[in-house]
């Protein structure tokens, strides 16, 4: 099969297009034909070498993925060759830049009936980091204020409709070519964080959604109310100031879990959420789909085409 792969870490210089073994499958996994693979940060992070996903050479980079069961393996029963599929496979595997993978059969659910491979193969990894971060880390109730960076990236784009079909207040920060685009998917407030200090605008906010980290971290503290959840993909920086404050905070790493991804799944056929794909590329194409998320301005998700 054709896979993109890396032998060493380094630039996008260092992902290889070429032939490779089709993956073994174990008894509790299926073996998808990968119609489309979402990018992600994970994948230039492990590229770059980031030693929290150190791992074997060859690599195959990638986990997220849209795409056909083609294989069941001895012991699974609730799939069969035909099934459309979504998911996020374990980053410890090889993944999803590739024709096939190989994926355990407990990781997955049922692709978005009302959306292409394309679009549903952006959903998995960052829908899920939505999901988690808001329900099950951040306890988002109905009413509540809560505030999301990024909410223009990948995990932004889900956060942000999926606080709105809760019931939130939701206050978004972006660069200003994204404002007109978030309240168009919902955010009550978009605060341009080029122009405006959120800081200064905001308080008495119950949640705060934090993909970046460091400063916008720090100063995400301050705008919290008494006993409010900062959330964060990137890790907790200032324990101590949370602990001052009365802030609960939880770092957490997404985990894939059918069930969410089946009512993020159920959430899009109901065209409650909606996926945004600003880029497609071919599986050839990987090393400058990674060039352009790394850049940091990505709208949405962008995706590689793998299969017709
Ligand atoms: N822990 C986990 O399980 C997990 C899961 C997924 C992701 N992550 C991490 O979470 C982070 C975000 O992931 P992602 O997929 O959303 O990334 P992404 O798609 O690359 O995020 C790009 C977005 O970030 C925005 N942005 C850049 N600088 C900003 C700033 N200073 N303030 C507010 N927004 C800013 C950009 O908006 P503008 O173009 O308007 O600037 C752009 O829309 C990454 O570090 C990723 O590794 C962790």
């Amino acid at each position: 099969m054709k896979a993109v792969e890396i032998y060493k870490n380094g630039g996008p210089e260092v992902l290889q297009y070429e032939e490779a073994a089709k993956p073994q499958i174990n008894p509790d996994d299926v073996l998808v034909k990968v119609y489309a693979s979402g990018v992600n940060p994970i994948d230039y992070k492990v590229r770059n070498g980031d030693g929290r996903y150190a791992g074997a050479f060859p690599r195959i980079l990638g986990w997220d993925f849209s795409g056909v069961i083609e294989q069941t393996g001895s012991k699974v029963q609730d799939w069969k060759p035909g099934d459309a599929v979504y998911g996020r496979p374990d980053i410890n595997r090889n993944g999803t830049y590739a024709e096939y993978v190989a994926v355990r059969a407990d990781e997955i659910a049922r692709k978005p009936k009302s959306i292409d491979h394309k679009a549903a193969s952006g959903v998995a990894l960052a829908g899920l980091t939505a999901w988690q971060g808001l329900f099950k880390y951040g306890m988002l109730q109905p009413e509540q204020r809560v505030l999301i960076h990024g909410a223009a990236g990948g995990v932004g784009i889900f956060a942000v409709q999926l606080a709105k079909a809760k019931g939130a207040y939701v206050i978004g920060t972006a660069s200003e070519k994204n404002i007109l685009f978030l309240e168009e998917l919902g955010a009550d407030e978009v605060i341009d964080y080029e122009k405006e200090d959120f800081s200064a605008r905001l308080s008495d906010i119950d949640l705060v959604f934090d993909t970046r980290g460091g400063k916008v971290q720090q100063d995400s503290i301050k705008v919290l109310k008494p006993h409010g959840v900062l959330v964060s993909t990137v890790g907790i920086r200032y324990p101590e100031t949370l602990k001052t404050k009365d802030i609960r905070g939880a770092a957490f790493m997404a985990q894939s879990v059918p069930a969410d991804l089946q009512q993020i799944a159920d959430l899009i056929d109901r065209g409650v959420v909606i996926p945004v794909v600003s880029e497609i590329f071919s599986l050839k194409e990987a090393a400058k789909a990674q060039q352009l998320l790394e850049a940091g301005h990505t709208r949405g998700k962008i995706v590689l085409q793998v299969a017709e």
